[in-house]
């Protein structure tokens, strides 16, 4: 395939929330990626709001990408959603004008398995929500991930310090089985999957007064992001302190900008779907007792500046 200038082609799958739209914003300013399409999850908030939030992000970025809507629920158990985080409609409220664009009629996990082989051996997928669309997929077609180049996904606690639940991160605890049969169906193909967890979230997090200063900038993509981000800023100031933690733009600068990740570790990684207080965990072998392969690799540490430095440009900073 021909990707647009020689690019990487990019498909995302997102349930925007606040953090998933300043990825996206890092993802459209990405040189050697061509984003080529977002697949939609129900997770921070219903399938309505995460479709139509992705459809007003890409108008607010002048982008014309395709948006296809997938799953309205998980796999098998319902779960909470994180509108206390995003805002009950997951861009903290404000009230936007709808964008006049609609999403396709394809459903999200046909639209992965159609680019899987349109773009076969190079499309890269990151997954910035639950997993439940490329589950289905996978259940569709399970030679799916012998054609991607990169899986990255935004996910799980790789030593148990979970976001929702004790031990489960959101996306993996909103979704289990779906994580469960995405990890599985990987390993089996020898596939790896770059893991951008909770806790490396943690770890990169940037000064409420930096970003707060980087949001004064005049460009509307600036402006935007400071009225969608207020709610879950200062909702997050009051929990974490003088930090702000952005999960989906430390997976976003790990597509984009691998190079700048410092340290990364490879590990049997399966997903807890019984366990009473440990359901949804991110199970690591971090002392490869199982003999099951290295299929996950994790992100340790990532260079603090140069990922502050991908988000002031995609919010358009000096
Ligand atoms: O745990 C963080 C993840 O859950 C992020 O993807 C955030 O957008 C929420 O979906
Ligand atoms: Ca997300």
């Amino acid at each position: 395939d021909i990707s647009a200038g020689g690019r990487t082609p990019l498909l995302i799958d997102t349930d925007p929330g606040v953090d998933d739209a300043l990825a996206l914003l890092m993802a459209f300013d990405a040189p050697q990626y061509d984003v080529v399409a977002l697949t939609i999850a129900a997770g921070n908030v219903g399938l309505l709001h995460t479709v139509a939030n992705a459809l007003k992000l890409c108008e607010v970025a002048g982008m014309d990408i395709p948006v296809h809507a997938g799953c309205d629920a998980p796999l098998l158990h319902p779960a909470p959603d994180a509108s206390y985080v995003h805002g009950r409609d997951g861009f903290g409220d404000i009230g936007y004008p709808p964008a006049s664009r609609q999403a396709e009629a394809e459903h999200a996990a046909l639209a992965i398995i159609r680019l899987s082989h349109v773009h076969a051996g190079r499309l890269a997928v990151c997954m910035l929500g639950p997993l439940t669309n490329l589950a289905v997929a996978l259940k569709l077609d399970h030679t799916l991930p012998q054609r991607i180049g990169r899986m990255v996904v935004m996910g799980g606690a790789v030593t148990g310090q979970g976001n929702t639940t004790p031990t489960a991160e959101f996306n993996i605890g909103f979704d289990p089985e779906a994580a469960h049969l995405v990890f599985e169906a990987f390993a089996a193909a020898d596939r790896l999957v770059e893991v951008a967890d909770w806790e490396a979230v943690i770890r990169h997090g940037m000064l409420h007064a930096d970003v707060e200063r980087w949001l004064q900038a005049e460009h509307p993509r600036a402006r935007f992001y400071d009225a969608i981000s207020r709610k879950t800023r200062e909702w997050s100031a009051g929990l974490r302190g003088d930090r702000w933690h952005a999960a989906d733009a430390l997976a976003m600068a790990l597509v984009v900008a691998p190079q700048h990740a410092r340290r990364l570790e490879r590990r049997p990684l399966r997903v807890e779907l019984t366990g009473t207080e440990t359901r949804g965990m991110t199970v690591v072998d971090w002392g490869r007792r199982s003999g099951r392969p290295d299929h996950a690799e994790l992100l340790m540490d990532y260079d603090q500046a140069a990922f502050e430095g991908l988000i002031r440009r995609a919010l358009r900073v000096e």
